[in-house]
């Protein structure tokens, strides 16, 4: 049985067998105490292992850190005081052992730097294993959340002949060899490479959820996307998860709404259904995490245009690394600035100049500004960028003309708005930057089971 099922159920006086792996032995006289995780919970469970089992003298006495067993006994009330239940073995069987010479997760704090030399392990530490469980319940309820208002998911394409963000930060796909790629005029020949043009990883499933959304109203894709970006910083991973909601019949006020809605419905799960894991975050990472996810259910997020925001930088009276000027993109420190001292709560800032920005957003009236809107979170900056689409042909051709977007190319993109176009509009939300946010972890490489990284993919 699961550890975590049966400290709920708690089925006392009962026999019931567990499996797992030792995080410590203490003994006593003619007794052991063994701690054991399966990682079902933060939790573990405390097995009393006597003198009488028949492996006591060979077997159980070795027992370290690492190793994998087997306990069938008594489920019950513990007599010791700070541990309710504990199990009191019948039969140990080990599974596998661990040289305590060579195991490196000895039960001391390890630094989580040390940790990401050890990808294949550490999920076994308390706080890797409590950031995978928070990972997997936040994932269900992302679904939840949009299977419940009737959203539909679509699997968008991992291989893509789009580059969504116009930024030319894709990894290509080939299966040329590399040594001898078919050329043409000295330039290799995608036209004769697997796909037949060239290929790449997606940085987002944006515009094939567009085409689903003119035809199913309400989707979502969430899975993993790729940037060949060469930043090397506490916020960036070149693979990471994005949820990406796209509604048609929907405006940039419908977009933030639901975005809003959304993050603080994340936020509220992680505090009613994972507490015992945040409350490890909040003990030894952060010690206002609580607080500071509480505050994000209280109040609504402050909404800004970009117009605005620059003008308070300004006004702010703070030498930024970074100039502040109309028309400049908000770095880090900008938007850090606006959510944590500025406003102290999340805020989205609207209508960004329309160079900023990639094609596929609207242009709003005054031709200069795009219905653009980021989220800005304390501690992390952009958790979600979104937009309501330009549906409009002949504006959205002329978008295309001015950043230099092939029509032929993405004539499928152009004939959503020749065939039933309709006003319509989505985001992405970064599923890392959330849990960093959620957890109160500073470095996205430990809410990624294996982070991929400029110089660094192991495994
Ligand atoms: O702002 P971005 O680039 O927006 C898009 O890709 C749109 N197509 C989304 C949409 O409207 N459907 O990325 C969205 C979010 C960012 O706000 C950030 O949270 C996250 O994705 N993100 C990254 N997270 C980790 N590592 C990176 N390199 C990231 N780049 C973006
Ligand atoms: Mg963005």
């Amino acid at each position: 049985m699961q550890i975590a099922h049966l400290l709920k159920e708690k089925p006392v006086n009962s026999t019931v067998e567990i499996k797992g792996w030792v995080k410590s032995r203490r003994d006593s006289k003619n007794l052991s105490f063994l701690d054991i995780t399966d990682g079902s919970c933060l939790k573990g469970l405390q097995v009393i292992a006597d003198a009488g089992l028949s492996n006591y003298q060979n077997e159980i006495l070795k027992l370290t850190a690492g190793c994998s067993i087997q306990v069938t006994g008594l489920f019950a009330e513990s007599p010791a005081k700070g541990q309710d239940l504990e199990l009191q073995a019948r039969e140990i069987i080990i599974h596998g052992w661990a040289d305590p010479d060579e195991y490196p997760l000895q039960k001391k704090k390890h630094s989580f730097e040390f940790l990401r030399t050890l990808s294949h392990l550490r999920a076994r530490t308390n706080s890797l294993g409590a950031m995978a469980r928070i990972r997997s319940r936040l994932s269900f309820a992302i679904h939840q959340f949009f299977q419940e208002r009737g959203f539909i998911q679509v699997h968008t394409p991992i291989i893509t002949t789009s580059d969504c963000e116009g930024a030319g930060e894709m990894f290509t796909v080939t299966s040329f060899d590399l040594n001898n790629p078919a050329k043409n005029n000295g330039h290799v020949d995608f036209n004769r490479d697997f796909f037949g043009q060239r290929a790449s990883l997606t940085v987002s499933g944006q515009l094939e959820a567009e085409a689903y959304a003119l035809a199913l109203s309400n989707v979502y894709t969430f899975g993993p996307t790729f940037r060949a970006e060469n930043s090397n910083t506490s916020r960036h991973l070149a693979e990471f998860w994005m949820l990406e909601p796209e509604m048609a019949f929907c405006d940039l006020d419908g977009d933030m709404n639901l975005a809003e809605e959304m993050l603080q419905h994340l936020v509220r799960v992680a505090l009613e259904e994972c507490s015992d894991d945040l409350d490890l975050f909040g003990r030894f990472i952060d010690k206002n995490l609580l607080s500071r996810l509480n505050n994000i259910l209280d109040n609504s997020f402050v909404r800004m245009t970009y117009t605005e925001a620059v003008s308070q930088l300004e006004k702010s009276g703070r030498n930024f690394e970074f100039p502040v000027a109309w028309g400049m993109d908000l770095q880090s420190e900008h938007e850090r600035f606006l959510a944590e001292e500025l406003c102290k709560c999340p805020v989205i800032v609207k209508d960004y100049p329309k160079k900023l920005k990639p094609f596929y957003m609207r242009v709003n009236d005054d031709n200069n500004t795009v219905a653009a809107m980021d989220i800005l979170f304390p501690k992390i900056g952009e958790i979600i960028g979104g937009s309501q689409r330009e549906e409009r042909l002949s504006v959205l051709m002329e978008r295309m003309t001015e950043t230099g977007i092939d029509h032929d190319t993405y004539s499928w993109y152009l004939d959503l708005r020749r065939f039933g176009s309709a006003p319509h509009a989505g985001f992405g939300l970064g599923f890392e930057r959330l849990l960093l946010f959620v957890t109160g972890l500073s470095n996205i490489r430990d809410v990624i089971p294996f982070p991929r990284t400029p110089g660094s993919a192991t495994l």
